[in-house]
């Protein structure tokens, strides 16, 4: 939670809070991975550089989030937290991945550089900011 607290800028109004994310982490097939940069616990908020959230069903799963905290950020925590989750995946037999994105999102380019692209755009999808509404993009990645 700290991580999400301090990655997600509150004027988009994308961060899930404490009840939505236990809610996913006790759904069947949804994962989680924390990337601890400083070499300590991971158990210790103050080392967690980065998470991903992702949920499988069946041979397709979704990304549902990636953060990085902006301390640890453009030192390639991203690209970490997206090779391992993609190893993940692929390791349980996913063919096929899925996120979506608010348009403008910086992340577009990290998602393109790990194989992503766009398959579909919702117009005005995104409301709960202050800004917008945005447009949401979907991306697909197939595994090779
Ligand atoms: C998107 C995010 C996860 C990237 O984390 P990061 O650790 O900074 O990423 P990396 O250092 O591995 O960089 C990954 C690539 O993303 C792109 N990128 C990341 N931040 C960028 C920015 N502010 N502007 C332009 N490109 C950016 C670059 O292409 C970069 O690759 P490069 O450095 O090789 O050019 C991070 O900025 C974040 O947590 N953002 C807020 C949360 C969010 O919007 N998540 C996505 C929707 S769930």
């Amino acid at each position: 939670m700290a991580v999400m607290e301090a990655a997600f800028d509150p004027k988009y109004g994308e961060a899930w809070n404490r009840r939505q994310v236990g809610d996913a982490l006790v759904t069947p097939n949804t994962r989680f991975v924390l990337l601890d940069v400083a070499g300590g616990s991971p158990d210790d908020a103050a080392d967690a550089a980065g998470f991903t959230l992702s949920r499988q069903t069946l041979d397709e799963e979704e990304l549902l989030l990636i953060a990085v905290a902006p301390w640890a950020r453009r030192r390639g925590v991203g690209h970490a937290l997206m090779r391992q989750f993609l190893a993940i995946s692929d390791g349980n037999g996913v063919t096929r991945q899925f996120l979506e994105m608010r348009a403008g999102n910086p992340a577009e380019a990290l998602y393109l550089a790990h194989g992503f692209a766009p398959v579909g755009r919702r117009p005005n999808y995104y409301r709960s900011g202050n800004l917008g509404p945005f447009d949401a993009i979907t991306y697909s990645r197939t595994s090779s």
